[in-house]
């Protein structure tokens, strides 16, 4: 099994170029099922997106990812479609459950495999459930998989989401698309990555309308010109070097191909922390950090602070002065970094939903085990800030949803090396 190798205090300097979105392309992908050919750019060479792109082709479509280009094209000539999506792909990316939209929408029928939990909660799909029985889908839950059908088509309604869920508003939104007359989603995921979901099934004919947490959806039929269509930058991504550069950069670490725009809220609470940010439109330059002090945070569906960036953020403070809380207020347990930062010498105390950092603490270098995404980044951020070598286990983590990582690194400066 791969692990990475850190030797920490190894000041940042340099370029990083942000790569496209994970999150805003594996809806894209799900929702190429819809059209006849589509063109996705900006897609991050990462091992969801390769298991998007295998499931996919389970289905019937044909794909050609370019990696040199970090292009894909799809194209759907409707011919042996399997609207199946089975255990062995949903599994190991929950985000597989998105094509039950799309196929239920085009194909009046689907059966995919209920994800299951994973190690930061339970995770459940009640809520796309939900959406899609309003849409007059029959549900069956049999064996472990969802057995979706629509006989007649699926049909707009009015549905209010009882609580925020990026999945279930994706899975909503596909589905309403091919729905008869006017959908209404309420209490929506307004995520940048539902945004760019947006833009890209109105490039596909839709017509889609947001207001506020409204969604409102008009039955339309699918273009069959092909689709042009370049995902948005990937926000947690810059956010985890933003938060790299605030804990080593040695003058200048630049970061470009973003929008900030898009990152007001978490760019403000770094510059409460301390963090000295130059804001362009484009890019953002990260200067060696002088004090860094406490905060208390509360994640949030956006545009509050994102729970993928929840891990790193608390990283960054245990460098700053004082005793800062960050509350977990989207996932029931996404607390599994903080016993591994403890044993590279972080003081954190986990009460309830809420972490209790104080700060500053020298970390020192240890073997340690990444137990999912964004958990992992943080201990590599740990790793590059803590006294000799941390070892990190357990990186196919990383890989679901870093693109490039040690090369990005590596080129500024960063020791980091995978064995
Ligand atoms: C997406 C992101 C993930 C991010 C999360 C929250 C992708 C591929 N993943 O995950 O990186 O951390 O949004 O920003 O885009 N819930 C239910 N029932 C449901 C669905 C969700 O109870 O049917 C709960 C979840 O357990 C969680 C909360 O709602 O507590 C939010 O989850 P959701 O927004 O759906 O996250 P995902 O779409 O799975």
């Amino acid at each position: 099994m791969q692990k990475l190798i850190i030797k920490g205090k190894k000041e940042l300097s340099g370029k990083i170029s942000i790569s496209g979105s994970k999150n805003a392309t594996l809806p894209i992908l799900a929702a190429s099922i819809l059209a006849s050919n589509v063109k996705v750019r900006n897609i991050p060479l990462v091992k969801d997106i390769f298991t998007m792109v295998e499931l996919l082709n389970f289905i019937g479509l044909k794909t050609k990812l370019n990696k040199k280009k970090n292009l894909i094209d799809i194209s759907n000539q409707d011919k042996n479609i399997n609207t199946l999506a089975p255990y062995k792909l949903v599994k190991t990316m929950r985000a597989g459950v998105l094509v039950l939209g799309s196929l239920l929408g085009k194909y009046k029928k689907a059966k995919v495999s209920l994800p299951g939990g994973c190690a930061i909660g339970t995770r459940p799909v009640d809520l796309h459930l939900f959406a899609l029985k309003k849409l007059g889908a029959k549900i069956k839950i049999k064996d472990g998989y969802i057995l979706a059908e629509a006989k007649n088509g699926l049909v707009g309604a009015k549905i209010r989401f009882p609580s925020i869920s990026v999945g279930a508003t994706e899975n909503a939104l596909i589905a309403a698309f091919k729905a008869k007359g006017i959908t209404i989603l309420e209490n929506c995921a307004i995520e940048p990555e539902i945004i760019d979901l947006i833009s890209f099934l109105k490039k596909l004919g839709a017509n889609i309308n947001l207001k506020g947490r409204t969604i409102l959806i008009k039955e339309s039929k699918v273009k069959n010109s092909r689709i042009n269509h370049q995902v948005i930058f990937d926000r947690i991504e810059l956010g985890t070097y933003m938060i790299a550069g605030a804990l080593l950069a040695k003058e200048d670490l630049i970061i470009n191909k973003i929008d900030t725009k898009i990152i007001k809220y978490e760019i403000d609470i770094l510059k409460k922390i301390g963090v000295r940010i130059i804001k362009k439109k484009k890019s953002v330059i990260i200067k060696k950090s002088k004090r860094l002090k406490k905060i208390n945070i509360v994640t949030k569906p956006y545009p509050g602070f994102p729970t993928d960036l929840q891990a790193q953020l608390m990283v960054l403070l245990t460098q700053a002065d004082g005793v800062s809380k960050i509350k977990e207020d989207i996932f029931e347990n996404r607390f599994m970094h903080v016993p591994e930062l403890k044993r590279m010498g972080a003081q954190i105390l986990i009460k309830d939903k809420t972490a209790i950092i104080k700060g500053p603490s020298k970390l020192t270098g240890a073997e340690v085990m990444a137990t999912d995404l964004r958990a992992s980044v943080s201990l590599v951020l740990a790793g590059m800030i803590a006294e000799n070598r941390t070892i990190i286990n357990r990186i196919y983590h990383l890989d679901r949803g870093y693109e490039f990582l040690e090369s990005k690194l590596k080129n500024c400066k960063a020791i980091i090396r995978r064995v």
